[in-house]
C-alpha cells in the first residue's frame, strides 16, 4: 500500500510534476500571475518571467493556461523545450505548435504561414494570440531574432502575439545582449524564494489538496522550519524533502513529522552528497 493511503489521503500530496490544482499562491507566484494576466489582456507584447531552478515557472506555466483556457477569446499555445540547431528548425516548431502549415518548407514560407495567422486569429476572429515559452533560457539568438520579428505584427493600438518567455536566471544576460529585444519587454519579473510562512502555507495547502482532514498539521511547526533552512524556500526541494518526511513518517509508524526525522533525512541526503 503506498504511504499515502497509509496516512488516508487520496493523493501523492508531494508529487513533482507541475500540477496546476497544486499551484499554492505564495507573494511572488500571485504576483506573477497577476501581472501576466494584466500584461496579457492588455496586449502589451512581450513578457519574461525568470527564477531559479526549481522555483515554479512550468507550474507557474500550466496555471496561466487553465486561466485563460476559454478558446472563443483566447489561442494559447506553448512550446516547452525550444532548442533547435537552426532557424529553420525553430520556425517548423513554432508552426507545429500553432499546428499551421507553411506555404513551402523554407524559411520566407514559414514566416509567411505565421504572420497569416496571427492576423487571421489577432484581426479577423479578435483572439489574443498567447504563446508561452518554457526553458526559455534555451533560446539562442537566432530564435530570438525570429520571435523580436513576431512581435513586430500589431494593429495601431495594440500587439497582435503575447509572448510570454520563462526561464532560468541565465537567460537574462542572454536577452540583455540584445537590446532591441530587451527594450520592448513589457513585463519583466522574477521569482524568489518562499519565505518561512509561505513554505508552511504551500505545505499545508498540499496536503488539504489530497483530502487531509485531520485537525493536527501532519508536521510540526519546528519540522518546517528545518524544512525551510535547508531547501532556503525552493518549492521543488520543498516537496522532496516532504515526500520523504511523509515516507519516513510511516516506515517509524508515527502520526506526526517532527524535526527529528527531517533532521535525519538532511543528514542522510548530506552524506549521499558528501559520497561518504
Ligand atoms: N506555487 C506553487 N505551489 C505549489 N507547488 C509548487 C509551486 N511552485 C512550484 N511548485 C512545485 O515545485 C516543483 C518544481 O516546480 P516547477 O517544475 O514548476 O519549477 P521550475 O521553475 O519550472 O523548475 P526548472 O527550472 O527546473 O524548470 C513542482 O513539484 C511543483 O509542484
Ligand atoms: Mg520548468
Amino acid at each position: 500500500m503506498s504511504y499515502f493511503k497509509i496516512l488516508g489521503l487520496e493523493e501523492e500530496p508531494f508529487s513533482t510534476s507541475p500540477d496546476p490544482a497544486f499551484f499554492y499562491e505564495s507573494q511572488e507566484h500571485k504576483e506573477a500571475l497577476l501581472r501576466l494576466g494584466v500584461a496579457i489582456e492588455l496586449k502589451r507584447g512581450l513578457s519574461v518571467i525568470l527564477g531559479d531552478i526549481g522555483t515554479g515557472k512550468t507550474t507557474l506555466a500550466r496555471k496561466l493556461f487553465s486561466l485563460f483556457s476559454d478558446k472563443s477569446r483566447y489561442d494559447f499555445n506553448m512550446i516547452l523545450d525550444p532548442a533547435s540547431d537552426s532557424e529553420l528548425e525553430f520556425l517548423s516548431s513554432l508552426t507545429d505548435s500553432f499546428e499551421i502549415k507553411p506555404d513551402n518548407f523554407s524559411i520566407s514560407g514559414y514566416k509567411k504561414a505565421l504572420e497569416r495567422y496571427v492576423f487571421q486569429k489577432g484581426v479577423d476572429e479578435n483572439k489574443t494570440i498567447i504563446f508561452l515559452i518554457d526553458e526559455a533560457q534555451k533560446l539562442n539568438s537566432s530564435s530570438i531574432e525570429t520571435l523580436r520579428a513576431l512581435l513586430n505584427y500589431e494593429t495601431n493600438k495594440f500587439k497582435l502575439l503575447q509572448l510570454v518567455l520563462l526561464g532560468q536566471m541565465e537567460l537574462l544576460p542572454q536577452i540583455k545582449e540584445i537590446r532591441n529585444f530587451w527594450e520592448r519587454i513589457a513585463l519583466k519579473y522574477v521569482i524568489n524564494p518562499l519565505n518561512e510562512e509561505e513554505t508552511r502555507g504551500m505545505i499545508n495547502f498540499r496536503i488539504k489538496q489530497v483530502g487531509y482532514k485531520n485537525g493536527i498539521p501532519l508536521f510540526s511547526d519546528e519540522a518546517i522550519g528545518v524544512i525551510h533552512n535547508y531547501t532556503q524556500g525552493c518549492p521543488r526541494r520543498i516537496c522532496h524533502l516532504c515526500h520523504d518526511s511523509l515516507e519516513a513518517l510511516v516506515i517509524r509508524n508515527r502520526e506526526r513529522v517532527d524535526k527529528e526525522i527531517v533532521q535525519d533525512l538532511i543528514s542522510e541526503e548530506m552524506k549521499v552528497a558528501n559520497g561518504k
